[in-house]
């Protein structure tokens, strides 16, 4: 079932996002050289504690994981898309790293996700980046009263494929609100003019998740969790919590 959301509600749901990204801004600010995912997952977590927030992905536990989350945030690196676990691995310069996070502010969830590199990225790199988050920005566009979830995901498919990534099947956005995931999904790739219609009070997770590779395939790696690439090629992944609304897209998620 879609739950439409009250107004007081989305105002709650923007300070629950203003929390998450004020977590990823303050973990993108310390990924250097020598840090590592760990110590990202526990400033991730005293700035959603100080805000008197709980984090979101902490002992959730869906249908598809072996164990409930041991982390805060997800850190995953190189060519990890989804899911990594905030481990001792130390950064390195030249890493890819993608940085998702969720909170619980009064109850109402936010999510999002960011991707970087440690030092200067490669053209390759740097490509991939641009493209994933232009992705991102063709949905959140695309989120307006009158449309389908199928514009979304065709939206981001469209960027994608013209840029010659790979898009894995079988993971993407979603609803949100009093819970991380709801219904409806948003793929990452689509039909225009299908799906679930927006209206306002809707509110979606918007994620793509891009493959340098160009290949879709994907495997968990033994931890249970982390998905990484079949061909070990690198990838992106940004994320914002965007509310539909008579006056356009607004994206909670924003500091
Ligand atoms: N943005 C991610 C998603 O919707 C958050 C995953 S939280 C985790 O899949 F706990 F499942 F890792
Ligand atoms: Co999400």
């Amino acid at each position: 079932m879609v739950e439409i959301k009250t107004d007081a509600a989305l105002e709650t749901m923007r300070e629950s996002g203003r929390v998450t990204a004020r977590a990823l801004a303050a973990v993108r600010e310390a990924a250097r050289p020598g840090v590592s995912l760990r110590d990202l997952d526990e400033i991730a977590h005293a700035v959603i504690r100080d805000a008197g927030a709980k984090p979101a992905f902490l002992d959730y536990h869906p249908g598809f994981a072996p164990t409930p989350y041991p982390g805060v945030i997800c850190a995953s690196v190189n060519d990890a898309i989804v899911h990594g676990i905030p481990t001792d691995y130390r950064l390195r310069d030249g890493d890819l790293l993608s940085v998702d996070c969720g909170a619980y502010l009064d109850g109402w969830a936010s999510d999002s996700a960011i991707s970087f590199t440690i030092g200067e990225a490669d053209a390759e790199d740097q490509r991939l980046l641009d493209t994933t988050r232009e992705a991102l920005n063709a949905g959140i566009a695309a989120a307006v009263v009158g449309a389908r979830i199928g514009d979304i995901a065709h939206a981001i498919g469209r960027v994608a494929r013209t840029a010659g990534y790979g898009i894995p099947d079988g993971f993407g956005g979603h609803g949100i609100g009093r819970r991380m995931h709801e219904a409806p999904d948003v793929p990452n790739e689509g039909r225009p003019g299908r799906g679930y219609p927006l209206k306002h009070g809707l509110v979606l997770a918007i994620e793509p998740m891009l493959l340098a590779g160009g290949r879709d395939d994907y495997h968990p790696a033994a931890d249970g969790w982390t998905l990484r690439t079949n061909d070990g090629s690198r990838a992106a992944h940004f994320e914002h919590t965007v509310a539909i609304t008579n006056e356009g897209p607004r994206i909670l998620t924003l500091p």
